[in-house]
């Protein structure tokens, strides 16, 4: 039996990189030989105990890598091919999928809320020296020769959420959009808001290096929400309300913001992850009768997914890779996580190298 190393969640904080059992590409699967990784913002709820996964599964959900096996019925692929593979692995093929709803895939039957969602989830993840990729045919991704790892890996998560909250917005050209948080999430947000043409963007946060960065990834103007009353200040600055606000946090005072931010008719586009219970006073959404959206989207994946954001960096519209602000080998990984989870030393996103 051939072993790899690889990051269990063994228990409420408590991650270990471990020997475990490599994986075999079976029918429709693929494995691959992870080259860069990263830990999301999700990674550190399972890792404190917030969001329950089984003990003994490998976490992780941001692969690059290089096609190590192919199973039977996987077509079009060579072994050695580099591949991005969504954080979602759509099956492609479930009544979910087939309306469009890829990331709420029931894999092989109908729909289930976020069952797009496997690696480090539901299936072993992607934070070790190999991985088994399910529905393979629609989920890799081939990597244009021309873009590196570093490019590209953002792009299995916080890229395809962050641009999905503008895409859901149904942001027009011309459009006022107001971002809250500056999170890795929001950042993406922020930089998906212009690449929908929104010509006021409007960043908030409380973190000064975030802040900084929100102007690079396309935010024309910051707010500090420590400072600055962020309501008052976005209908000040966009004469009335903005068209449309991202939420890109999950907790009640930034979804209830984001609403009383909006202009009638305008479109709440959330991200955030909530728990708890969430409340809409009446006024902030003109009692039901302001025309008012709000939208929830769930990282969309999938190997179309997938191509269309490379094209998006591969064509300069973005670069991500000033997010990337730290390195680890996958054997020191357990720092890594210290170091992300404090926001230690301006930390954005960490490369994990197997
Ligand atoms: N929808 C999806 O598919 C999806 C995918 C991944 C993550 N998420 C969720 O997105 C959210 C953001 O993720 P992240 O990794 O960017 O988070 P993060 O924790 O890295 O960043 C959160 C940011 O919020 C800022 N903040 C705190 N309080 C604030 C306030 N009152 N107003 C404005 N900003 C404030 C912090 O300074 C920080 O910069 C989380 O809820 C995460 O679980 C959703
Ligand atoms: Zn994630
Ligand atoms: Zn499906």
């Amino acid at each position: 039996m051939l072993k790899m190393k690889a990051t269990v969640f063994r228990g409420k904080n408590d991650i270990r990189v471990e020997e475990v059992e490599r994986p075999r590409a079976g029918v429709g699967d693929a494995v691959i030989r992870v080259t860069l990784t990263t830990i999301c913002g999700t990674d550190l709820h399972i890792l404190r105990g917030e969001y329950k996964v089984k003990p003994g599964l490998v976490i992780g959900h941001e692969p690059v890598g290089v096609i190590e096996e192919l199973g039977a019925g996987v077509t079009g692929y060579e072994v050695g091919e580099r591949v991005l593979v969504g954080a979602i692995t759509p099956c492609g093929q479930c009544r979910a999928c087939l309306s469009g709803h890829l990331s709420q895939c029931g894999h092989g039957e109908g729909y289930e809320a976020i069952g797009g969602w496997r690696f480090g989830n539901t299936i072993n993840g992607a934070q070790a020296e190999y991985l088994l990729v399910p529905n393979a045919q629609a989920n890799l991704a081939k990597i244009p020769d021309e873009l590196s790892d570093e490019q590209v890996v953002l792009l299995a998560d916080i890229a395809s959420t962050g641009f999905s909250g503008a895409e859901s917005g149904n942001i027009s050209i011309g459009d006022a959009v107001v971002v809250f948080a500056q999170g890795p999430i929001g950042l993406c947000a922020t930089a998906g808001a212009k690449l929908m043409g929104a010509t006021l963007i409007i960043g908030v946060d409380g973190d000064d290096h975030r802040l900084a960065m929100a102007k690079r990834m396309g935010a024309d103007v910051t707010l500090d929400y420590r400072t600055t009353d962020v309501v008052e200040e976005v209908r000040k600055l966009t004469g009335g309300g903005a068209d449309v606000a991202i939420e890109a946090l999950g907790t009640q005072q930034t979804f209830e913001s984001a609403l009383r931010c909006l202009r009638p008719g305008g479109t709440l586009s959330s991200l955030g992850v909530y728990s708890g219970k969430l409340q809409i006073p009446y006024e902030s959404f003109a009692a039901g009768l302001g025309d008012h959206r709000i939208v929830t989207s769930l990282c969309p994946g999938g190997k179309e997914r997938m191509r269309r954001l490379m094209e998006v960096v591969r064509s300069r519209r973005v670069d991500l890779t000033p997010l990337l602000t730290h390195t680890f080998p996958l054997e020191k990984i357990t720092s890594a996580y210290e170091l992300f989870g404090e926001r230690l030393d301006g930390v954005l996103k960490v490369a994990i190298k197997p």
